[in-house]
């Protein structure tokens, strides 16, 4: 716990702070970046002190730490070198370029140089497929490398040199961009503005603005918002919300019907709903005859999709509550229709041994001659069975 200077508790203590003081266990990402800018990796220690500061156990620390690749388990080098197999790259060289670099650094996946310089890993996806084969040096980019280009940026970083990434800042450390990865500006002169980003990353943008597409209301200079000003604005959207589904509640009640209905002695019933009895339904307390059928709003959606796809047709909705189906809803089939299904289902007996039914060499040929030959009958007045002795 020691091992972590003031400067990284007072850090630490800003990161908790940008958050509601209810949700401070959604610090421990920025966290767990800002005790690996200090040792490196996330070593025990680290899991300690984030533990400590948002008041979680270790083994809930742990599982975070461990989930994400970005989170080092044992100490990495000044640089790590990230080489994408995933399929793009891949397809694209990718797996060239890692294997060479494994071959020339002489080491694996998570392995550090002895001279503690590079660290390298392969990486599924660093998310900039459209300039593939992609490496990055402290996620930074460096788009396009072939074997070589990768050997020679790593020569050089081992020499003491800083080879510019293809798009982003000039490369600084490890342990310098996990500083950032916590939240924390680059307060290196000018390095935000060191390189433009790609052409394929502003290809949305550049179309948005073609086209005159922008979001409604957006403000790109809008300030990010203190905590106290968010806290503030959360109260105000709470405050109206309630005050919106007040006066939706008092609306719905102004509404409610209010016809008193008479009792036998003529004086009026109550609008309540004695206790332990059901509310009547509108033909009981008029004395309807009108089907059972809700009331437009009350309908199922099940009712409602057939209403609207058949307007003219009477409700036919098995099952929809409420809804009444017509024993003459359904026409009945076609003769010539019958006939066909009747000789399809004799022809297609169960198999009996695995095989699904119907799995008959010339099945469908003989079923298509029985619909024939039946329809035929039909049309000639048979009443009788037919061949497949199927009673029509
Ligand atoms: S597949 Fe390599 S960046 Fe996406």
């Amino acid at each position: 716990m020691n091992v972590f200077t003031e400067e990284t508790r007072a850090r630490a203590r800003e990161i908790v702070a940008r958050y509601p003081a209810d949700r401070s266990r959604s610090a421990l990402l920025p966290l767990l970046h800002l005790v690996q800018a200090e040792e490196g990796y996330v070593s025990p220690a680290g899991v300690e002190f984030c533990a400590e500061v948002l008041g979680l156990n270790k083994a809930q620390v742990g599982a975070v730490a461990t989930f994400y690749t970005m989170y080092k388990r044992k100490p990495t080098g000044d640089f790590l070198v990230s080489v994408c197999t995933n399929t793009m790259c891949n397809v694209l060289g990718g797996q060239e370029v890692y294997d060479t670099l494994v071959e020339h650094l002489g080491v694996g996946h998570d392995e550090t140089t002895a001279d503690g310089t590079i660290t390298l890993e392969h990486a599924e996806c660093l998310a900039a497929c459209d300039y593939g084969p992609v490496m990055t040096v402290n996620y930074d980019f460096f788009d396009k490398v072939d074997p070589q280009t990768a050997v020679g940026v790593v020569d050089e970083l081992r020499a003491g040199g800083r080879p510019m990434p293809t798009r982003g800042a000039r490369l600084c450390t490890l342990k310098e961009m996990a500083v950032q990865l916590a939240g924390f500006a680059d307060e290196r002169e000018g390095a935000v503005a060191d390189g433009g980003p790609g052409e394929a990353s502003l290809r949305g943008l550049l179309l948005a603005q073609q086209h005159n597409i922008s979001v409604p209301g957006f403000d790109p200079n809008t300030p990010i918002r203190s905590k106290a000003d968010a806290d503030k604005a959360a109260a105000e959207a709470k405050a109206r919300a309630e005050a919106a589904e007040k006066a939706k509640a008092e609306a719905a009640a102004k509404q409610a019907p209010t016809a008193p209905v008479k009792g036998g002695d003529g004086a009026s019933a109550p609008t309540g709903t004695p206790p332990g009895t059901e509310p009547a339904r509108p033909e009981q307390a008029t004395g309807s005859t009108a089907p059972d059928v809700k009331a437009p709003d009350d309908k199922s959606p099940q009712v409602r999709t057939a209403e609207t796809r058949q307007p003219d047709a009477a409700t036919a909705v098995p099952d929809a509550p409420g809804t009444k189906v017509p024993s003459d809803a359904v026409p009945p089939a076609p003769r010539d229709a019958q006939e066909a299904e009747a000789a399809g289902a004799a022809a297609n007996p169960p198999a009996g041994d695995g095989k699904p039914a119907g799995d008959e060499a010339g099945a469908q040929e003989r079923n298509l001659k029985q619909a024939e030959a039946g329809a035929g009958a039909s049309g000639a007045g048979s009443t009788g069975a037919n061949e497949t002795g199927v009673q029509k």
